[in-house]
């Protein structure tokens, strides 16, 4: 089947473990930010990516593919109700999920700085030009390893998909990168396996965008390879954390 033989043909002699990996238990950690509000669970290499946007209080931020949220509680727990979040997702019923989390699993007072909106996040660009000194895009990607788990999806993936999403990508983090102020840092992630959706969206824009350059990663989690532009935690190496991939990019 087209999947196995691509990534076979991607990861070599290490795809056998990292498929067993791959068809395995995630490992969630639980997000718990006070008596009375509601746990949410998330694997720990996305709560370091969203960690890797280095959120501080006072900072105006984006998440431009927020939906259903557990990042954007990482991204809150950074500006502890001071500054402002944008918590966007474009689809209307991930977006009712992502109003519950925030609205259950936030303190009040960090609550009151976030905002849900459902924009097209390839419109922030034109309509929001470098209005926010940090944003996070965790892009819609071909979400491998739940491919994998489930054979309606496995049967229609396919390489020209990949390719597909990663023109979308690419418009979303051009987009993104012109959204954010001179200074500002951005955050590339996915949950995809391939380069394609990965270090390559990331060197085409840096192509694209010479004000933008690589912020190296300094501390990444135990198993996580290095990429050309960024981290890639994958299950094998990293404790069944992950398919996560995130790149760190600042505005000169
Ligand atoms: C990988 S998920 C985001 C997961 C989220 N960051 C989290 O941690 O819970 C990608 C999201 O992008 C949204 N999306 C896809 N295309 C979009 C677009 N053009 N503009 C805004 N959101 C979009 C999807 O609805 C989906 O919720």
């Amino acid at each position: 089947m087209e999947f196995f033989d691509y990534f076979s043909n991607l990861f070599g002699e290490r795809w056998p473990a990292l498929l067993e990996a791959l068809k395995g238990e995630g490992c969630a950690t639980e997000l718990r930010f006070g008596d009375g509000l509601e746990p949410y669970y998330l694997d720990e290499a996305s709560v370091f990516a969203a960690k890797t946007l280095g959120v501080e209080p006072g900072d105006r931020v984006l998440d431009m593919c927020a939906a259903p949220g557990g990042k954007s509680l990482v991204l809150a727990s950074g500006l502890k109700g001071e500054g402002s979040l944008q918590s966007n997702d474009r689809s209307p019923d991930r977006r009712l999920r992502l109003s519950h989390v925030l609205e259950n699993s936030l303190p009040e007072q960090w609550r009151s700085v976030v905002s849900v909106t459902g924009y097209d996040g390839v419109k922030f660009g034109m309509h929001k030009k470098e209005s926010y000194d940090r944003i996070l895009l965790d892009a819609p990607c071909s979400s491998d390893r739940h491919v994998l788990n489930a054979p309606e999806h496995l049967k229609v993936w396919s390489v020209k998909r990949v390719k597909r999403l990663a023109v979308e990508q690419g418009s979303l983090l051009a987009s993104a990168v012109d959204a954010l102020a001179p200074g500002g840092t951005l955050v590339y992630s996915t949950c995809a396996l391939s380069p394609m959706e990965n270090d390559d969206v990331v060197k085409k824009i840096l192509k694209k965008r010479p004000a933008m350059r690589l912020d190296e990663i300094a501390q990444i989690p135990a198993g996580a390879d290095r990429t050309e532009c960024g981290v890639h935690i994958l299950p094998d190496r990293a404790a069944g954390r992950g398919p996560i991939y995130c790149a760190r990019l600042v505005k000169g």
